[in-house]
């Protein structure tokens, strides 16, 4: 079965980019698909000390999530635009692994609360990607996202039901 490994790059109080991130988790669910979600917030990583490669004893968080990227085929980021980049929480994040990434497909939602959904981020995730050996996949851009997607974590338009479901079919159709 695929898996696919959803990295949350969102922490701050208040955070609205959990609700995608729920929202894809559970259409994933519906689908064939093996998928883990795994929330900064809730299982944050140590400010990077040593590398999980060269540590005896990494943080128990910096082994989950290294095991879990170790195990996926897809990790896919969904991460707000801070200040035109991802946020450094994110970035601490990934330093934090190396030989894990290599030849993985990375897929990438970006959001934000106007109009340009996270979008200027989006090449330093995809430089983030390249320098790690890992393989740029497909994106989508997500503005607004207060007006699609509720607190519960539901999408609440026709709009993003489908462009949601399209970006899933092809993540798919990347996988080698
Ligand atoms: C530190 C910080 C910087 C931000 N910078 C940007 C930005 O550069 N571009 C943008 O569209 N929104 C920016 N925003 C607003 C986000 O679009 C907004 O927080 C949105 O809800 C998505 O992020 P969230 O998961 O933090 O809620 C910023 C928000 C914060 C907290």
């Amino acid at each position: 079965m695929l898996d696919i490994l959803i990295l949350l790059g969102s922490t701050r109080e208040g955070r609205k980019t959990d609700r995608v991130a729920r929202a894809v988790e559970s259409r994933l669910k519906n689908r064939d698909v093996e998928t883990h979600l795994f929330d900064l917030k809730e299982n944050p990583l140590p400010i990077l000390g040593k590398r999980r490669f060269n540590d005896d004893s990494p943080h128990p968080n910096t082994e989950k999530l290294g095991s879990l990227i170790e195990d996926t085929e897809v990790l896919l980021i969904i991460s707000p635009e801070y200040n035109h980049s991802y946020p450094g929480s994110l970035k601490n994040a990934l330093d934090h692994f190396y030989p894990e990434f290599e030849d993985l497909l990375f897929a990438y939602m970006t959001t934000s609360a106007g109009g340009f959904g996270g979008i200027r981020q989006q090449s330093h995730l995809h430089d983030f990607t390249l320098a790690v050996s890992g393989v740029p996949g497909p994106s989508l851009p997500v503005s607004n996202l207060q007006n699609h997607f509720s607190e519960e974590g539901k999408i609440t338009s026709e709009e993003y039901e489908k462009r949601i479901e399209d970006f899933l079919n092809e993540i798919i159709e990347h996988v080698p």
